[in-house]
């Protein structure tokens, strides 16, 4: 097993413009290596994770398994190490990827330990898909320069989990919950609110931010692990999730468990808010835009900041297949009749009535865009990476600045 001695590295935090603290010749071995590394693409994530599995499969409690067969997982991992190798003389260049993993991270409880596993499955892949590449020197150089990113997430989560212990009502790893209330909100979500079995207090949250569920179904061999994002404003006392049942291609373990097996006075593991996608000014406009159950962070935002006095126009875009599958239509509706600040629209793909403020077709943000605040706004998408593409592109060529969108993928993360 590789030792990595990654405890005793002084790790910066990923938000500092600082120095590596590699050498130069361990930067220009690992930067020899990206050619390699790009010619063999996911191969390399994708016989690590076999590897990985086959050797520890007790991981799989850790890993969301379903994302391996969609390949995305892979991607992303894959991503993150050329994008590391090609920035590895500045890391703080990447903080913004660091932080967003990190948050992901603790919401999996991924754990110091996991690293020095992970380092030794990524050498040996390397070994084993380069055997000739792959010298005495090239492996010293990525087991230092890996020891050394490792030890950014290390020191970021180890900040993460104190700071989500140390809160009031907050609390570390999974920690039972009673589901008070179970409600349908449309064709395929459904709210779960849940308040601690304990009695005790709850941590305040972000809204946008997310928890994780941690869930053993029956006959399943591994724990399962999933974010929901909270789907309302914070309250003090309970969380809402709102969660829509997979169907497609085959059913989602998790959400199908959730609406078929959990109900009220049922008891579920929750691990701690988290995440790196929240609202972050409520002296702007906003502009909250999602599509089907991408709208969950968007009704934590949208209820944050009605709630708040004097706050700045805010505008709900929501697309979804039909009226059927609108969740929170009427709440929505209730909140804009009572409040001129609202501006809701809606996209209906397929159907043939089109109540209210809606349209039908897909999000053309070019029928509404002199109505909204292009250059004061903030943006948030939420939805499908292709639909969160295509609403993005029509927002920079309106004009919008890209560095006014914020987005959040309900899947391990692609860059739009
Ligand atoms: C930050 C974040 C926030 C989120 N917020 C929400 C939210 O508010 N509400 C919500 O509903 N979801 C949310 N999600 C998604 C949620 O975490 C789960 O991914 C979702 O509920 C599906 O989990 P599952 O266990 O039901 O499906 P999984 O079993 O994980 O399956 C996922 C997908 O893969 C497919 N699949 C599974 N196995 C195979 C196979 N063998 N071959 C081919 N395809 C397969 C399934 O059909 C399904 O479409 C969020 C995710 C993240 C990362
Ligand atoms: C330096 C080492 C590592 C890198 C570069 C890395 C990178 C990544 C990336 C890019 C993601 C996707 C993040 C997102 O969706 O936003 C991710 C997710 C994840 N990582 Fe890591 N990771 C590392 C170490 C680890 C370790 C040690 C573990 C624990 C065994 C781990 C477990 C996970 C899990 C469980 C997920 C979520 C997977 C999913 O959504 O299916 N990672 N990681």
């Amino acid at each position: 097993m590789l030792t990595l001695d990654i405890q005793s590295q002084q790790a910066p935090h990923p938000s500092e413009e600082t120095k590596p603290m590699l050498s130069m010749k361990t930067i220009d071995l690992v930067k020899s290596t990206i050619p390699l590394l790009e010619s063999a693409g996911v191969a390399i994530t994708e016989h690590f994770y076999e590897r990985l599995f086959r050797l520890n499969p007790e991981l799989k409690n850790i890993f969301n398994m379903s994302n391996q067969h969609s390949g995305r997982q892979q991607f992303a991992l894959f991503s993150a190490i050329a994008a590391y190798a090609k920035n590895i003389e500045n890391p703080a260049v990447l903080a913004t990827a660091i932080e967003r993993i990190a948050q992901k991270h603790t919401s999996f409880q991924v754990q110091p330990e996991h690293y020095a596993v992970v380092g030794h499955h990524l050498i040996e892949t390397l070994r084993e898909l380069a055997p000739d590449a792959f010298t005495p020197d090239i492996e010293a150089a990525w087991t230092e320069a890996y020891g050394y990113l490792a030890s950014i997430f290390i020191g970021r989560e180890h900040e993460i989990y104190q700071t989500a212990a140390q809160k009031p009502g907050g609390w570390c790893g999974p920690r039972l919950f009673t589901v008070l209330q179970k409600k349908i909100e449309s064709e395929y979500v459904t709210s779960f609110v849940l308040a601690p079995s304990d009695g005790g207090a709850i941590s305040a949250y972000m809204p946008g931010q997310y928890l994780a569920v941690r869930v053993k179904p029956a006959g399943a061999d591994y724990f399962e692990i999933r974010q929901y994002s909270l789907s309302d404003k914070f309250n003090g006392e309970n969380y809402r999730i709102s969660v829509k049942r997979e169907t497609d291609p085959v059913m989602g373990t998790v959400s199908n468990y959730l609406h078929n097996t959990i109900n009220q006075g049922d008891e579920i593991a929750v691990l701690p808010p988290a995440g790196d996608f929240f609202l972050q000014d409520t002296g702007t406009p906003n502009v909250l835009i999602s599509a089907g159950v991408g709208l969950t962070p968007m009704m934590s935002m949208l209820e944050a900041i009605v709630a708040t006095e004097n706050h700045e126009p805010v505008f709900f875009l929501h697309a979804c297949e039909n009226p059927q599958q609108h969740s929170f239509a009427t709440r929505i509706e209730n909140l804009q009749e009572q409040n001129p600040k609202i501006k809701s629209f809606t996209w209906y793909n397929n159907s043939d009535v089109l109540p209210g403020m809606s349209y039908r077709g897909l999000m053309e943000i070019a029928n509404i865009a002199a109505q909204l605040p292009l250059s004061s706004g903030n943006f948030y998408l939420c939805g499908p990476t292709g639909f969160m593409k295509f609403v993005k592109d029509q927002l920079l060529a309106i004009g919008v600045k890209p560095e006014r969108i914020h987005y959040e993928v309900f899947g391990p993360h692609s860059a739009l």
